[in-house]
């Protein structure tokens, strides 16, 4: 990896525009499961008996259930130190925009500002039907929404629901203006998200445990996020 390491270094001091695109696996680190990894949620359970809105109107007990399960699991996670390198780069006006699927706030936490949450956020609840806001216990306790008796969800995406606009158009506007794009810890399975990191003219390398078919990278590091992250950052410092 030495020779791959020093060229994204390269490319990451040389670009005045990059866009950093995550996914699941840069939390698996942090010991939150990912999704189609061989640990991840979707091999135990199908994602379309939880994560669809369908799942959420016609068997709320287990969506409840998953979901409870998925914000208790996160309860003291902490970011690891990949997270933390990318909020000392963007502090150094090394990267301008963080693009996650993940809806954990692990980039927030560690400190990262500019991050837009395309699949929306697990600590934030809100009621299906008027969409009024609740608290965390309020879902957890299985309490309908105060203002309408609707159900409650975390303000997450579900398959077959549309993307937060503000979060697409900013990421889409920042990735096409990219000299580089980094994207870290994803399949690049699901639909629309799986578009954005090859909307770029700039040059787009890869940082995953597995290599993605049917994608081609300017650079793929095969490995793990956290790790090599730390690896870039030592090299830059040296
Ligand atoms: P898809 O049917 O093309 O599935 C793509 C991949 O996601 C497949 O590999 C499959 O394993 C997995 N998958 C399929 N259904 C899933 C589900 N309900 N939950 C989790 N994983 C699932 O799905 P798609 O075309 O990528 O997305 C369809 C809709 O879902 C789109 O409207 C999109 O806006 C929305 N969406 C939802 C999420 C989410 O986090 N739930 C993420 C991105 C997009
Ligand atoms: N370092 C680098 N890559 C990793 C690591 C790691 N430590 N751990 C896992 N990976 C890789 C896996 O090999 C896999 O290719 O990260 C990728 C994770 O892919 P998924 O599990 O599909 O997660 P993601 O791409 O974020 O899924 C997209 O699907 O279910 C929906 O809404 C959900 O946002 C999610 C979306």
């Amino acid at each position: 990896h030495v020779k791959d390491i020093q060229t994204a270094v390269d490319w990451l001091l040389q670009s005045q525009k990059t866009v950093v695109f995550t996914g699941a696996g840069m939390s698996t680190e942090s010991n939150i499961p990912d999704f189609r990894s061989r640990s991840g949620w979707w091999k135990q359970i199908d994602p379309r008996t939880v994560a669809t809105t369908e799942a959420l109107t016609e068997n709320y007990q287990l969506f409840h259930a998953f979901y409870t399960a998925r914000i208790q699991a996160l309860q003291d996670v902490l970011p690891h130190e990949g997270y933390h390198v990318l909020a000392r780069w963007e502090k150094r006006g090394l990267i301008d925009l963080i693009g996650t699927q993940n809806v954990d706030g692990l980039h927030r936490k560690a400190g990262s500002d500019a991050v837009e949450e395309l699949h929306g956020s697990i600590h934030m609840m809100k009621c299906h039907s008027c969409g009024k806001k609740a608290s965390t216990a309020h879902f957890i306790d299985g309490h309908v929404c105060e203002a309408c008796g609707g159900k409650l969800r975390p303000n997450v995406v579900l398959f077959g629901e549309m993307l937060p606009q503000r979060a697409w158009q900013r990421t889409l506007s920042a990735i096409e203006k990219a000299e580089l794009v980094l994207v870290i810890g994803t399949s690049l399975d699901v639909h629309p998200a799986n578009q954005l990191p090859m909307m770029t003219d700039g040059r787009v390398v890869a940082i995953n445990k597995e290599a993605h078919a049917g994608y081609t990278f300017d650079l793929t590091i095969e490995g793990k996020a956290g790790e090599l992250l730390a690896r870039m950052d030592e090299v830059m410092q040296s």
